[in-house]
């Protein structure tokens, strides 16, 4: 599995709203992330995009006439939605979210949605008053009942000129919100995972910390794969620049010993543990209260001593999953970190190796557990995370 939307047919309602500009976006990155996108509009959106916008981006027809003879798609519009994985209105507005609540069904996007059984994400965009009005509350509950996923609205500034909730979520947080109603239904569904990202900063003085190199991009590639394939993740993560991630509940730590705490509640109840967080070994005895100024001997030690080991300390009853960065010596070193840290696996790289670990979007590793030493060629963070979690949900099997 290379992405949670390769090939899926994902069909994208456009509704007269001003924000329908901002689903060209959407559309645009369904298609990238390797979707077949058919589009549907509404007359009014027609008023606000081209048809010919959608169909550039998507290269696929785009229905705006359920009458139209020229489109093949009109007249099969049953078919499209037979053949469709996901509904995702966006921008959906207030009219359109009605006739959805009430089953009307007298323009692409509505046929669609009552002729599909494929699951329906809603991206309401309209003014802040609209929104919070009670016909509009009333039908947007309607549809949370039926298991509609609702994505937004977001606040800010509305073309109303006026500032409240009403403006179209951001486009990562929709795609964020389709591959976890993709997922759903994943291997992982009903299964909870904790996974650590990041590098830990120990404290030397109020202004400078022990840190280290990781960009947290393989943490955060394991819990956006675990979420894509349907499990609950609860994500801690120490200093990276990565964004928050859509659909996963993100914590943020900065120390050693917050991520233990952090990571030991987290656990209860959990059912595996993906440990990819730089953990500092060693943190300062005595943090300076105080910044350290530059001294006269022009020679200054700083005592460390060793931190908690946080994979150590987790409960048996998880999955349990570790990583190792080495330089040199690396299965006999990933061989004996299962050992001493009791681990299920370990995932084992080569900081070494070009184009490969901290920083970068590949990665190349060998997975070693206590049986065998599997090597897995140089493939994409999140590629390398479906390996593991293939692995950590074998192992649930094996538990059952
Ligand atoms: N880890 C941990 N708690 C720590 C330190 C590390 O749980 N206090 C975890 C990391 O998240 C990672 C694995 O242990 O999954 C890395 O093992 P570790 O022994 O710390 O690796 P190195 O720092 O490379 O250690 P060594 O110097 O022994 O090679």
């Amino acid at each position: 599995m290379s992405g949670p939307f390769d090939g899926k047919r994902i069909l994208l309602g456009v509704s007269g709203s001003i924000a329908a500009y901002k689903a060209i976006d959407i559309a645009s990155k369904l298609t990238q992330a390797g979707a077949v996108v058919n589009v549907l509009m509404s007359q009014a959106a027609i008023q606000f995009v081209t048809p010919l916008t959608f169909r550039s981006v998507t290269h696929q027809d785009v229905v705006t006439d359920l009458f139209d003879i020229q489109s093949r798609h009109a007249i099969e519009h049953v078919k499209l939605a037979n053949s469709a994985d996901l509904l995702v209105v966006a921008p959906a507005t207030a009219h359109t979210i009605a006739k959805l609540a009430l089953g009307l069904a007298d323009d692409p996007i509505t046929v669609t949605a009552i002729a599909t059984s494929a699951p329906l994400v809603i991206v309401p965009a309209m003014d802040a008053n609209m929104w919070h009005h009670p016909a509009v509350r009333a039908n947007t509950d309607v549809l949370v009942s039926r298991g509609v996923t609702i994505v937004g609205p977001a606040e800010g500034r509305l073309a109303s000129g006026l500032m409240g909730w009403g403006r179209l979520a951001e486009t990562a947080e929709v795609i964020g919100a389709i591959a976890t109603k993709l997922g759903s239904q994943g291997d992982l569904a009903g299964r909870t995972i904790v996974v650590s990202a990041g590098g830990t900063q120990e404290a030397i003085d109020p202004v400078r910390v022990i840190t280290n190199r990781s960009s947290g991009k393989m943490g955060y590639a394991v819990a956006a794969a675990a979420r894509d394939r349907g499990a609950r993740v609860l994500l801690i993560t120490a200093s990276t620049s990565q964004d928050d991630p859509v659909g996963i509940e993100t914590r943020h730590v900065e120390s050693a010993s917050e991520m233990l705490s952090a990571v030991l509640m987290d656990c209860q109840g959990a059912d595996a543990i993906v440990m990819a967080a730089a953990v500092a070994d060693y943190t300062p005895v005595n943090p300076a209260t105080n910044k350290i100024k530059k001294s006269a001997t022009g020679k200054i030690s700083i005592e460390l001593t060793k931190t908690v080991d946080i994979l150590s300390a987790i409960p048996r009853d998880l999955v349990r999953v570790g990583f190792a960065a080495e330089s040199t010596n690396l299965i006999p070193y990933a061989q004996a970190k299962v050992e001493s840290k009791s681990l299920d696996f370990i995932v084992a790289n080569d900081i070494t190796t070009p184009g490969s670990g901290f920083g970068a979007d590949k990665n190349k590793v060998s997975i070693v557990s206590r049986e065998k030493v599997e090597d897995i060629p140089i493939m994409s963070k999140y590629a390398v995370a479906n390996e593991i979690l293939d692995r950590v949900a074998k192992r649930f099997v094996v538990q059952r």
